[in-house]
């Protein structure tokens, strides 16, 4: 199967001689500290942040895992739908996340959504920036609203960047109460070697990282997310592979939409949805593609792909053609 249902990158980052290399010189007999603040150092110049504001876990589900544990105690909030793990680490430790639905064409009413935070008064929004799993990116006045009306509440406000990477440059909202999540799981490629960072600033980092770990994160991930960083144009090569690639399946994708809807994304996956969506999905799971159907009610009609690698689109357009060959009058 061709994987499309994880938001993941088609390729692996790192040469055979580059991952050797870290792995003999990693000193794994010895806990990871220096390891760590040498990644901080790296990915904060990379982005041009204060190292002392970052902290890293074991992807950014255990940051989302955690934040909830340290600041949602007054009830969580978030878009539905959204990032799927929102719900699931809130229900460890509360009844329900509270949530706000979207219209039918899947965008979002910020007055509502103010409107129940002034009602409800979670002590934590999570939002994914780009929208995972619509692709889309939030007005940077729309943000700033949740920032304004969470800090009203006593709140703070999670910026989930997971895809950021794939996105215009934006202006993030303004705000002490907000916590950023990065992920070297998607356009970095390392989602298997689970490294996550939340950026915030004075009372909010330290509340977040109250509960962690000594050593947050193992010597080898560390030191191969660093080595990552280390050759900026090979960096920049292996990202520019995975933007043609959404080109392409934007390209693949622009075939049928005269038969199902699909969002404009900014992310390295695109949303469909409509009456016949599902059964495109459908048909595509047959001849070996993997794209993510849901089985909550809100989603009933849609699809999500993500990006593959160049070599496969020839096959996956055959295979797009063909299905919309049924629908011909
Ligand atoms: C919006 C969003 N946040 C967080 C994650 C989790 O990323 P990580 O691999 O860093 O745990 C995902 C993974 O798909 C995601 O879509």
């Amino acid at each position: 199967m061709i994987i499309m249902n994880r938001n993941t990158s088609p390729l692996k980052p790192l040469s055979e001689e580059q991952i050797i290399k870290v792995v003999k010189n990693t000193d794994y007999n010895q806990y990871p500290d220096q390891e760590r603040q040498r990644f901080i150092n790296i990915y904060a110049q990379a982005y041009d942040l204060n190292p002392s504001e970052i902290e890293v876990a074991n992807g950014s589900d255990e940051w989302i895992q955690k934040i909830i544990m340290t600041l949602g105690q007054n009830g969580v909030m978030s878009l539905n739908p959204d990032f799927v793990m929102y719900k699931v680490y809130t229900e460890q430790i509360k009844p329900e996340l509270l949530t706000v639905d979207c219209e039918p064409d899947f965008s979002f009413d910020f007055a509502k959504v103010v409107q129940a935070i002034k009602e409800q008064k979670p002590s934590l929004f999570l939002i994914s920036n780009p929208h995972n799993p619509t692709g889309i990116m939030f007005k940077t006045e729309e943000l700033q609203l949740l920032v304004d009306t969470m800090a009203e509440v006593g709140g703070y406000l999670v910026l989930d960047e997971c895809y950021i990477d794939f996105a215009e440059k934006y202006e993030r909202p303004q705000g002490d109460n907000i916590v950023v999540l990065r992920t070297l799981s998607k356009v970095y490629g390392m989602a298997g070697l689970r490294i996550g960072l939340a950026i915030a600033r004075g009372e909010t980092f330290a509340k977040i990282n109250s509960i962690n770990h000594p050593y947050p994160l193992n010597s080898l991930s560390l030191n191969l997310a660093s080595e990552l960083f280390s050759d900026k144009e090979k960096l920049s090569e292996y990202k520019n592979y995975q933007f043609e690639s959404k080109r392409q399946l934007e390209r693949a994708l622009a075939q049928v939409e005269s038969l199902i809807t699909i969002k404009p994304s900014l992310a390295n996956y695109i949303f469909t949805y409509g009456d016949l969506a599902v059964d495109m999905a459908k048909y595509l799971i047959e001849k070996g593609f993997l794209p993510r159907t849901y089985d909550v009610p809100i989603l009933k009609n849609a699809a999500r792909y993500s990006i593959i690698k160049l070599d496969d689109y020839s096959i996956l357009n055959q295979a797009i053609v063909e299905w919309k060959e049924k629908y011909r009058h």
